[in-house]
């Protein structure tokens, strides 16, 4: 799960997946990464951490890193918040055949439409529907891939 700063939208993808994949007995290995550096090492903002609580999901032991070519070669699919990451991370792919791992998140829910997440940093009232569109992306995430 690819955002920007790893703070606000990814970090809650990788809660809400990993709550699923707990639900349906999964064994994937779920993590996420930023773009960018500015946050490395923090923790998820709270802001983030708020909604992911009411929705009963603890994302408090994440700590921000950045993305790294090396995570196109070891992961399977790598889904990216919004279309300015997703060119981010098909440019960093080593080779070329690793960008068919790079999917939009959105394009779960609205297949080809190429709908970002909204960045929600600069908007206290953002988190909620964030977390909503992620949730439903993360349940067919389920769906298609396992
Ligand atoms: P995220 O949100 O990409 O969902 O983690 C942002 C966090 C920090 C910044 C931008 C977006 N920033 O500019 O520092």
């Amino acid at each position: 799960m690819v955002c920007l700063g790893n703070i606000c939208r990814s970090p809650l993808a990788e809660g809400i997946l990993k709550e699923k994949i707990k639900q349906h007995q999964l064994d994937w290995v779920v993590d996420s990464a930023g773009t960018g550096y500015w946050h490395v090492g923090e923790g998820p903002d709270q802001r983030s951490v708020a909604v992911a609580r009411q929705r009963g999901i603890d994302i408090r032991d994440q700590r921000a890193r950045q993305l790294r070519s090396k995570d196109l070669e070891e992961f399977d699919l790598i889904f990216a918040m919004d279309t300015s990451n997703y060119r981010s991370i098909v440019n960093m792919a080593p080779r070329p055949a690793l960008s068919e791992k790079v999917h939009l998140i959105l394009d779960l829910i609205y297949p080809g439409e190429g709908r970002s997440v909204p960045d929600p940093y600069y908007d206290d009232y953002g988190f909620e529907g964030v977390y909503d569109m992620l949730e439903e992306a993360c349940d067919q995430i389920i769906v298609k891939f396992r």
